[in-house]
């Protein structure tokens, strides 16, 4: 058989895609510092509702932050910026995966709070488009997927470092079907994008006193993508000499965090995209499931907030969605909180939360009519942050 067509157009492709990549290269070489909070007059925060019942809970979540930052709304420091659309119905309309004029409207925030958002696959009703989680961290440059998990009582205490703009992900979509019978994806490792993310687990490490790093791969098999990956880590770390580092594969890491003798060593993982989509999801089972959990897409310029749970389509077509579970995007504006500087505010939030969530208890959400509305809970919370012995009582239940 003669192939030379179809190599001749893959190479094309894969030509294409090189470019892409190079251009991607050039603007991270050229990207300056993190952008400092401190300087801004006025921090514009977007609220991204998304599909489902993300519109509701991520409502509450802004109710709770212009509570929370009520002065400083008015001096007018802090902007809210909703930006609607970015529903798989619009989505699917454009055919985009994120549509122009929302992407326009995100790049005029500085920091954003997302709700879930529908990522279809083939056999959907809806056009097979690319993850507009995925997109908006691609477009925004968010490369550092910070997912704290903790579980106290057991000695938990993990903050994984996902690389968040390369890896499987970065051409996900971009693949190249040769023929009915050959398939390729990519997997892309550069060494900025990779040096930045294992900086920035270092520095974290060295900052918060945690003081170890372990650097996960698959190093042994996938040797030119993981093997530079772990050799940037061994370049960093000479950075840090006061930082302790490991490094392990990420099966053998897999099983080892079901071990409760050897994961209580963790502390700090850094991890490309895939291996970090995967792990931290197992993670955060341990902390009572990825509903429990946020996650920070941070990178110089913007950083983008996000529960990780599903959109919970079905509640809305039964008419529950008020009574969905706000939780979760309440704790990840915490983490946006925190991460514009509003410390305090970020801790209250947290111990009102741990109050209303696990110990005082309240009201209960169940997701339907037997239990609170996302609303009434949200109200709970804002009562228990007035509360003058708020952190008195956190304590007394620890
Ligand atoms: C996550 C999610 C996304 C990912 C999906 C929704 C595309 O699983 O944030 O971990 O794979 O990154
Ligand atoms: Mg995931």
């Amino acid at each position: 058989m003669d192939y030379s067509k179809q190599i001749e157009k893959a190479k094309e492709h894969l030509g294409k895609l090189l470019g892409q990549q190079f251009e991607r290269i050039e603007n991270m070489k050229a990207t300056k510092d993190f952008i400092n909070y401190d300087e801004l007059d006025t921090i514009v925060i977007g609220i991204v509702g998304g599909d489902g019942i993300g519109p509701y809970i991520t409502a509450e979540a802004q109710r709770i932050l212009e509570f929370l930052l009520k002065d400083d709304v008015q001096k007018g420091r802090i902007k809210f910026k909703v930006i609607e659309g970015l529903t798989i119905e619009n989505r699917a309309k454009h055919n985009k995966a994120i549509p122009d004029d929302i992407l326009e409207e995100l790049r005029k925030c500085h920091v954003i709070l997302k709700g879930p958002t529908t990522t279809p696959r083939a056999g959907d009703p809806w056009p097979n488009i690319e993850s507009a989680n995925v997109a908006m961290r691609k477009e925004l440059d968010l490369f550092a997927n910070v997912r704290p998990v903790k579980v106290p009582e057991e000695g938990i205490d993990w903050v994984f470092f996902r690389e968040n703009t390369e890896g499987a992900y970065a051409l996900g979509s971009d693949g190249i079907v040769v023929n009915d019978d050959l398939y390729l994806d990519f997997t892309v490792t550069t060494y900025q994008g990779s040096y930045r993310i294992i900086k920035a687990a270092f520095d974290y490490a060295s900052k918060s006193g945690a003081n170890k790093v372990t650097v996960v791969t698959k190093a042994n098999v996938v040797k030119t993508t993981d093997g530079k990956f772990l050799e940037i880590a061994k370049e960093v770390a000479k950075e840090y000499p006061h930082v302790e580092w490991d490094d392990w594969y990420i099966d053998i890491m897999t099983a080892k965090l079901i071990d409760p003798k050897r994961r209580t060593q963790f502390r700090v993982m850094v991890l490309p995209n895939l291996y970090g989509d995967i792990l931290t999801d197992e993670a955060a089972e341990f902390q009572g499931g990825v509903g429990t959990a946020g996650s920070a897409n941070i990178g110089t310029r913007y950083a983008m907030f996000e529960a990780i749970h599903g959109s919970a389509p079905r509640m809305v077509e039964e008419g529950r969605a008020k009574y969905a579970d706000p939780s979760s995007i309440i704790r990840t504006a915490g983490m946006l909180l925190e991460h514009i500087g509003y410390n305090e505010e970020a801790k209250k939030l947290s111990m009102a939360l741990d109050i209303c969530g696990q110990y005082e208890k309240k009201l209960v959400i169940t997701g339907r009519d037997t239990g609170a509305t996302s609303e009434e809970f949200a109200n709970y919370i804002m009562e228990t942050l007035k509360r003058e012995d708020l952190e008195d009582r956190w304590k007394s239940y620890l």
